[in-house]
């Protein structure tokens, strides 16, 4: 199916999408930050992973060789990195079932409701709009006690990091949809989607700048009757 939705391609530009893999492992530090997401989100033989925005697909790899049991989905609007992914997946003889589609919860009805859903390298190419949308709506389409992953640039603390936070990235992506990123609003946003018990759970320190784990959970059904019932 062709997109026609505006998105920001992986590298921020159609032509470099083949060139994004290696961009990532040489600019972020990526083995570390990866393997740290998927030792925090510990997958379960029960879960189904909901990756956004899953782009060249290379958590599903990692994904897979932590639990081979647990359910993997990626969506992403990219064409030429859901045909990257698929190929990798092949290479690495794992399952991955990969959508092309623009995330959204309306599309998500479709599918089984996720236990897990992740969010990396995504938001911060995105507009603030934007980003307060896929939240809203993860949070709607995920399963009660359902939990969200964030990887990205978040809150720049350090002269340093916002110093190469603002030549590579904000470069390459642009000052208006990274800036609040780097201002911290990533934890409110969670918070006005309606996530809770939100926790930034680690930082890298990249020479693109730092990026975050952070993660947030949807209340469970008993949590929703627990809270009607104190009112
Ligand atoms: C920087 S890449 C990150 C790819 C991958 N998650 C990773 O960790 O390498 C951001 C991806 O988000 C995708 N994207 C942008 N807007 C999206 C949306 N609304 N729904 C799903 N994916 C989206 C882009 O196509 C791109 O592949």
């Amino acid at each position: 199916m062709p997109e026609t939705q505006p998105y920001t391609p992986p590298a921020g530009h159609h032509f470099l999408t083949p060139l994004y893999d290696v961009g990532v492992r040489l600019s972020t530090r990526e083995k570390l930050w990866r393997t740290a997401l998927v030792d925090l989100i510990a997958p379960r033989d029960s879960d189904l992973l909901l990756d956004i925005g899953a782009g060249t697909g290379s958590l599903a790899t990692l994904l897979a060789r932590k639990n081979p049991a647990t359910r993997y989905l990626g969506v992403d609007p990219d064409a030429s990195a859901i045909a990257i992914a698929r190929r990798k997946a092949c290479a690495a003889h794992i399952f991955a079932e990969f959508v092309q589609a623009h995330f959204s919860a309306e599309a998500a009805a479709t599918w089984p409701a996720p236990s897990v859903a992740t969010l990396c390298l995504v938001l911060h190419q995105v507009p603030l709009s934007e980003k307060l949308r896929l939240l809203e709506e993860i949070h709607m389409v995920l399963q009660p006690a359902g939990r969200l992953y964030i990887a990205d640039y978040s809150e720049q603390r350090s002269w340093l990091m916002r110093k190469l936070f603002r030549a590579t990235i904000q470069k390459l992506d642009g000052y208006t949809d990274t800036q609040p990123n780097a201002d911290g609003v990533l934890t409110p946003l969670m918070l006005q989607a309606g996530f809770t018990d939100i926790c930034e759970l680690a930082q890298f320190n990249t020479i693109t700048g730092s990026i975050s784990i952070l993660s947030g959970t949807k209340r469970s059904a008993s949590d929703e009757i627990g809270n009607s019932g104190s009112k």
